[in-house]
């Protein structure tokens, strides 16, 4: 780790939204693919950093509900790349002491996509280290509405009883159950949106927004983001 982060306070939680493989691509002349097959190595390297800075959560948008928009050739592309770095990934996590954990809607992708999650989260499950979460397919506004389904359906079978809702209910029926809510948000490639990340989970985090397009992020620029969230006030709506 660099000295620049002694004594500095790690955020326990960090969210990522990785952007700009395309633009990666783009300025070198490459096909767009060719910044997402980039931006996997950029993944693998920020795991192992985050886990050896002691972040306890890190939360990456892969694959948004949006991005079947895309072409089908790019599509087709991530998913072979999912296919191939999810056998990667549970190597590293193996060697990290990570857990691996899913969000979002896996039920749409083919079989064997489904297969080696179910798979990469059991066989990580007992790790001590650092809870790797990666969302795919993944929109905030999908997960509440399944998550209401689900709370509606408990309501009506008598599981739940709907006066008794609280905002712990609700937040245990989102797929980050159990998670902390995150501390820090970094997105690259300067974009000032979510893009439906993590909607109810981010209402007091810090969000740090670099220039940097995600296959050129590293341990420098990872050490940027938390010495500026050092230097943030967080109030939760109170006063200092
Ligand atoms: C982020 O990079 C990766 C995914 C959304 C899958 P983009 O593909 O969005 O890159 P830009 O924004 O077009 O540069
Ligand atoms: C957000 O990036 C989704 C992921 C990083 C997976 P996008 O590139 O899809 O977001 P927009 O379209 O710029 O909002
Ligand atoms: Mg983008």
């Amino acid at each position: 780790m660099g000295e620049s982060l002694e004594g500095m306070v790690i955020p326990k939680h960090v969210a990522l939204i990785l952007d700009g493989n395309g633009r990666w691509a783009k300025r070198r002349g490459l096909p767009r693919t060719m910044g997402h097959k980039e931006g996997c190595v950029t993944v693998e390297k920020t795991v192992e950093t985050a886990a050896r800075m002691g972040i306890e959560y890190l939360t990456v948008y892969g694959f948004s509900t949006e991005n079947w928009k895309r072409s089908t050739e790019e599509v087709g592309a991530l998913m072979q790349l999912f296919r191939y770095y999810m056998v990667r990934l549970l190597k590293i996590a193996s060697a990290n002491n990570v857990r691996v954990k899913m969000i979002g809607d896996r039920r749409r992708f083919d079989r064997d996509i489904i297969d080696g999650i179910n798979r990469l989260e059991q066989e990580t499950r007992d790790n001590t280290g650092m809870t790797f979460v990666i969302a795919v397919n993944y929109g905030s506004r999908d997960e509440i509405v399944r998550g209401v389904r689900r709370l509606a359906r408990d309501c009506r079978d008598k599981v739940l009883d709907v006066e008794s809702i609280t905002e712990e209910t609700f937040a245990s029926y989102l797929d980050t159950a159990g998670m902390p809510d995150p501390d820090l948000l970094i997105r690259t490639s300067g974009e000032l949106r979510l893009s439906n990340y993590l909607l109810w989970q981010l209402a007091y985090t810090e969000i740090f927004v670099t220039d940097c397009l995600w296959p050129d992020f590293n341990q420098e620029e990872l050490e940027k983001a938390i010495l500026a969230y050092n230097k943030r006030e967080r109030r939760f709506g109170g006063v200092k």
